[in-house]
C-alpha cells in the first residue's frame, strides 16, 4: 500500500489510501473528491485533470496521444498536468502529491 496526497480546489490536504489495480482517478473519485470523471476513465472527458508535484511528474510513464490532446484542451493546461484516470497507482507512487486542476 501507501498514500498520496490530494489538493482539493479549497487547497485542502487530504491523505489518501494508495491501492493496486485501481487508477489514481478512482482512489480520488472513492475517497469523495470533486473529481467527475464523466467518461469513466476511458480517455475523452478530461474532467479528471490533476497537476502532478514536479518533483513526482518527472518519474511517471508519459503521456499517451489522447491524454495529451485533452489536458492541451481544458483550458488549464500546466507543463505537470495529467489525466488521472490514466496514471495506475502502484509502489512507486507512494507519497505522490498531486493538485485538482479548475473544473473543465
Ligand atoms: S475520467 Fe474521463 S478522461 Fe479521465
Amino acid at each position: 500500500m501507501g498514500k498520496i496526497i490530494a489538493i482539493d480546489r479549497d487547497g485542502i490536504a487530504h491523505e489518501l489510501q494508495g491501492q493496486h489495480g485501481l487508477n489514481l482517478m478512482e482512489i480520488l473519485r472513492d475517497a469523495g473528491l470533486a473529481v467527475e470523471a464523466i467518461c469513466g476513465g476511458q480517455c475523452i472527458c478530461s474532467t479528471c485533470h490533476v497537476y502532478i508535484d514536479p518533483e513526482w511528474a518527472d518519474g511517471l510513464p508519459p503521456r499517451g496521444d489522447a491524454e495529451q490532446v485533452l489536458v492541451e484542451d481544458s483550458g488549464h493546461y500546466q507543463a505537470n498536468s495529467r489525466l488521472s484516470c490514466q496514471l495506475e497507482y502502484n509502489d512507486e507512487m507512494d507519497g505522490l502529491r498531486l493538485v485538482l486542476a479548475p473544473e473543465y
